[in-house]
């Protein structure tokens, strides 16, 4: 039987020959395989993944398995999967579920998929905002007699992951138990899902050690960022080809994927107006020559919206429907709350293409919507660039083998990586780009109360 579920098993090469020039721009990732191939120090791990199953995340996946372990692996959206780099994984008896434009349901089952491992529970998750991890702590409470946990829907999503749930618990009765009891850790990707593993670790319902890799400054200050500045204009262009300079585009949030956001609209040459709730955040885009405004003070008259929050219900009803005919709505969050999508499904809605709607409001007006409101730089393009993903990875491969090894030395609790090992990530993709270090002398080093070698800062350093 074949253990995976893609679009077209047909797609492999093309996805093989994507991973060839991904490979060349990915230096943190392939260094490490180089440093750590031959030791084998996930050998025994059995990793379910859950990440936008890209070309990016590919190289990541084959980083894993050249160091010995054994990875299943699902999407964390439903939209972000390029079909190809599925194809390529599952060539290479990778399990891997994901297809991009899969229902909800098949969105849950592809979840649970990844934790079926023949030889034994998984034993690490891999997760990107949270889902995986929060399937199998639900689920486990669930089975330990909290049984309204999952009675009231209120969403669709909800709704999948609730059948998914209980389909699970029918079939294997104390499975989720079972599973929950064999994850030695979890490293988290993104800002969403590093406040799902806070928030349950205050409540007591992290029975595991959690890295926050989103929180590595080669992380958030690189992918959040500059990913975002590189991939947010390409899935608006890719989406609807709109002429992008002289519009006036709102970023709602300004934190470091609205940085990135204001930045890349800035670039293509729109007019960027900036929404926060945060006074040092909106007093840095006021700085960064950006005028901050309030969304209802221009949901009027801009033509491009676009949520950066990780937060709910930012953009609303009642702001789009003051908005002008064609106006364009996104997400870059990383979950769809953050527009009122729901609301809109009274509506009257015409497909244009694949993940991009064009929804009719009662003054006749017509908005634009990306990717039913999900992200929309994986939903409409391809996500960030390789180099960028490069940086991310390289945290997320060191943060698996620190659990993995180590793992028994950690109480559950949310881990940083220390600053020893986010400088070595950014060093290993200087010389890709030409950079050249300049080098400490001993005594410039005491100065400043550091060693040549580093850490060069102080953990409460922002950067
Ligand atoms: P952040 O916490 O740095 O920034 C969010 C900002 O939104 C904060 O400054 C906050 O004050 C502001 N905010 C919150 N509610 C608001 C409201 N109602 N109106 C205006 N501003 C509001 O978080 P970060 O790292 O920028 O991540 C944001 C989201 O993007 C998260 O969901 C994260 O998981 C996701 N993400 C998506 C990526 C992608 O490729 N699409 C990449 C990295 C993160």
């Amino acid at each position: 039987m074949t253990d995976y579920i893609i679009r077209d098993i047909g797609l492999a090469q093309y996805g093989r020959k994507e991973f060839d020039i991904a490979e060349t721009e990915m230096p943190g990732l392939m260094a490490l395989r180089e440093e750590y191939g031959a030791d084998k120090p996930l050998a025994g791990a059995r990793i379910a993944g859950s990440l936008h199953m890209t070309v990016q995340t590919a190289i990541l996946i084959e980083t894993l398995t050249a160091l010995g372990a054994d990875v299943r692996w699902a999407s964390c959206n439903i939209y972000s999967t390029q079909d190809h780099a599925a194809a390529a994984i599952a060539a290479s008896g990778v399990p891997v579920f994901a297809v991009k434009g899969e229902t909800l349901e098949e969105y849950w089952s592809y979840t649970d998929r990844i934790f079926q491992f023949q030889d034994g529970p998984a034993n690490m998750i891999l997760d990107d905002g949270g889902d995986a991890t929060m399937y199998v702590l639900l689920g486990a409470r669930v089975e330990a007699g909290e049984t309204d946990l999952i009675a009231v829907p209120t969403s669709e999503e909800e709704e999948a992951l609730f059948a998914q749930i209980r389909k699970r618990l029918k079939e294997s009765p104390g499975w989720f138990t079972r599973q929950r009891d064999a994850i030695k850790g979890v490293s988290e990707e993104t800002t969403t899902g590093v406040h799902r593993l806070y928030d349950l670790h205050k409540n007591g319902q992290l029975p595991f050690p959690a890295i926050n890799v989103n929180d590595s400054v080669t992380k958030s200050k690189f992918d959040n960022k500059y990913g975002c500045k590189e991939s947010l204009v390409d899935g608006i262009r890719r989406a609807t080809d709109v002429m992008m300079a002289g519009k006036v585009a709102v970023v709602c949030g300004y934190g470091d994927v609205g940085k990135g956001s204001a930045a890349s609209l800035r670039g293509a040459g729109a007019r960027v107006k900036v929404t926060e709730v945060d006074p040092i955040c909106a007093l840095q885009a006021a700085m960064d020559g950006f005028e901050v405004v309030t969304l209802e003070d221009v949901a009027a008259t801009a033509d491009i919206f676009v949520t950066t929050t990780g937060n709910k219900d930012v953009i609303r009803l009642e702001h789009m429907r003051d908005m002008k005919d064609m106006a364009i709505v996104g997400n870059i969050g990383h979950f769809d709350n953050e527009i009122q999508v729901a609301a809109l499904r009274n509506h009257k809605w015409t497909n244009v293409k694949e993940q991009v709607d064009m929804i009719e409001m009662p003054s006749g007006n017509r908005i634009i919507l990306l990717s039913q409101g999900r992200l929309l730089n994986l939903g409409n393009a391809t996500g960030h660039p390789s180099f960028v993903m490069s940086a991310s990875f390289t945290n997320q491969v060191l943060a698996q083998i620190e659990l993995w090894t180590k793992g028994g030395d950690y109480q559950p609790g949310v881990y940083i990586l220390p600053k020893a090992l986010d400088e070595k990530v950014a060093r290993l993709h200087l010389d890709k780009i030409g950079v050249k270090l300049s080098t400490l002398s001993k005594e410039q080093a005491d100065y400043i109360g550091v060693t040549p070698e580093g850490p060069f800062k102080s953990d409460h350093y922002r950067y």
